[in-house]
């Protein structure tokens, strides 16, 4: 099929008409996002949205008019409850939907079977005017392909539907740019089902208190039900992978820095006054204090991120899910498939280095300085008497457990360090475990700063929570005798431990200090005294 590209003279809205009153679709621009309308009350019309669409069958579609009139003069629901003439007495024309019980004449296509239908009178002019000529109430989802981000441009439509549908006018980008929040009043209590521009703020002082599904800003389980069946889908979603991180501005350009320090494959969604201090590729989502204009961004960014050449991890600031907040966060979290990592509120110091260099005499020398030290090597013994870590490791290796059901940590070691491939399974299985029992220590501690004391910091990604990195070095030659002495190895195992490690100007370009240990004790606690005084105290 050909698709016809119109504009948004009454002519082109006029020929728009009669495709739809043909049983065609056409996607229309409205205030919040592009949709792809089809003749609400023609069954097999819309049929043919959810396939151009790829849409699953069980999510239903919002019926659009130009009139609140028209809910009446075309039945469109059983009756209009108080609550939804005042919502719409408030909000209409404008980006709310309202659901109420149905009337006869709605198709199954667009209830997917429920006994509601959703009701939406848009505020765009061309919308307004589509409707109006063609007399249709109009049965219209966002215009992308399912699971992809709305769009928010005539541009993006043609990106997902060219060909698939007959004709797309095009009235520039939406001016909201997140869908319609979307409200039922056929439950007891009004609820938002999908927040939107129109916060539960300003609903709440129309018609009281309302609710907010649980579906909103939390993962459904495995058997529980949406109300709103499009909340079950993953959604929103850039090929590459988009992960959440929570903090403060300082953390989360500390945290992309040095995540893309390690991996080029990565990117940020960041507010604009973030861009400038990002060193990785970076689409920007409005500005930090502006959720309007954050709200018209993000589609568009989510749609940028697929055009960065090699990025295959996007970090995306996390919003607050305050006020229209809500509605960012409501999408981004689908967009990340839930995945967020929360940044720690104190700040860190990462203290690693070579093997033998002398980072644990570096960790207690601030220790006594009254740095709290949360130590990976405790963490790690921690983490494999968890019952779960240790069920995912015999998953993995076999029978590792001694008879006590504790873990053997030998025979654990033995087949981990057998092979690259089982030593990544190992951090799989346990780099989460710790991190997480480290962040819990690290909240716990007294005072403003601690200190990560790792050997394995970059390894592990937990450089990225860091707000200063310190590294220890040593002359090879000095290290392979506190190795022989403090571990009684030789040197063949000697020489395989270190060359496993990244070499001193790895440490050296991925640290905010450097401690060369090759000196007395005398002279390293004033190095630790003097790094404590210049980095940590304002
Ligand atoms: O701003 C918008 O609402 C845009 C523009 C085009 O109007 N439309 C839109 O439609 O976003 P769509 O289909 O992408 O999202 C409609 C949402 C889905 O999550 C769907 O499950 C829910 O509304 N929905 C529709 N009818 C429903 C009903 N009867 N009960 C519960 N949820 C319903
Ligand atoms: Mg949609």
């Amino acid at each position: 099929m050909k698709t016809l590209y119109l504009s948004n003279t009454t002519e082109d809205i006029l020929k728009a008409a009669d495709i739809l009153r043909d049983g065609g679709l056409v996607a229309m621009p409205t205030e919040t996002v592009y949709g792809l309308a089809a003749n609400a009350l023609d069954g097999d019309a819309v049929r043919r949205i959810f396939e151009a669409k790829g849409r699953p069958m069980d999510n239903p579609l919002i019926v659009h008019v130009s009139e609140f009139s028209d809910i009446d003069r075309l039945h469109l629901v059983a009756e209009i409850p108080e609550k939804a003439r005042s919502l719409a007495e408030a909000f209409w024309p404008g980006p709310l939907t309202i659901i109420m019980k149905k009337g006869a004449v709605i198709p199954d296509e667009v209830s997917a079977g429920l006994d509601t239908v959703a009701i939406r009178i848009p505020s765009h002019p061309d919308a307004h005017r589509l409707m109006a000529l063609s007399g249709l109430a109009l049965a219209a989802p966002s215009a992308n392909t399912s699971g992809k981000p709305s769009p928010t441009t005539a541009g993006h439509v043609r990106d997902d539907m060219d060909g698939r549908i007959e004709a797309v006018i095009d009235g520039g980008a939406c001016s909201v740019g997140v869908e319609s929040t979307v409200i039922t009043v056929a439950t007891d209590i009004p609820r938002i089902l999908r927040p939107g521009l129109i916060t539960r703020e300003e609903i709440e002082a129309v018609i009281g208190h309302i609710e907010v599904d649980r579906a909103v800003l939390n993962k459904l389980e495995n058997n529980e039900k949406a109300a709103s069946p499009g909340m079950k889908y993953k959604h929103y979603a850039p090929k590459a992978r988009v992960i959440l991180v929570r903090g403060t501005d300082e953390k989360y350009i500390t945290f992309v820095n040095r995540a893309y320090a390690r991996d080029k494959g990565v990117a940020a969604m960041c507010y604009d006054e973030d861009a400038s201090r990002i060193s990785a590729p970076c689409v920007t989502m409005g500005g930090m204090n502006d959720e309007k204009q954050q709200a018209q961004e993000l589609f568009d960014a989510l749609r940028a991120v697929d055009t960065i050449e090699g990025v295959s991890t996007v970090y995306a600031h996390c919003p607050s899910a305050e006020g229209v907040g809500m509605a960012l966060y409501n999408r981004m979290i689908r967009a990340a498939a839930f995945e967020v990592i929360d940044l720690p509120k104190k700040r860190v110091i990462g203290l690693t280095g070579q093997t033998g260099a002398g980072k644990s005499e570096v960790a207690r020398l601030m220790a006594e300085r009254g740095l709290p030290v949360v130590s990976a090597d405790a963490a790690a013994r921690k983490a494999v008497e968890d019952e779960s870590v240790k069920r995912a490791l015999c998953d993995a290796f076999g029978d590792v457990l001694l008879p006590d059901g504790s873990l053997d940590r030998r025979k654990t070691a033995e087949v981990a360090f057998s092979s690259p491939e089982n030593t990544a399974k190992l951090n799989a299985i346990t780099h989460p475990k710790i991190r997480a029992i480290m962040l819990d220590e690290a909240e716990q501690a007294a005072g403003e700063w601690v200190v990560f004391d790792a050997s394995q910091l970059f390894e592990s990604g937990e450089d990225t929570l860091c707000d200063l990195i310190v590294s220890v070095v040593a002359d090879r030659k000095l290290r392979m005798e506190r190795l022989r002495t403090r571990d009684g190895i030789g040197d063949e195992e000697i020489a395989r431990r270190m060359s496993v490690q990244y070499d001193e100007s790895f440490f050296r370009a991925m640290s905010d200090a450097v401690i060369e240990n090759n000196g007395t004790v005398g002279a390293l606690d004033r190095a630790v005294g003097n790094i404590c005084e210049r980095l940590v105290s304002p």
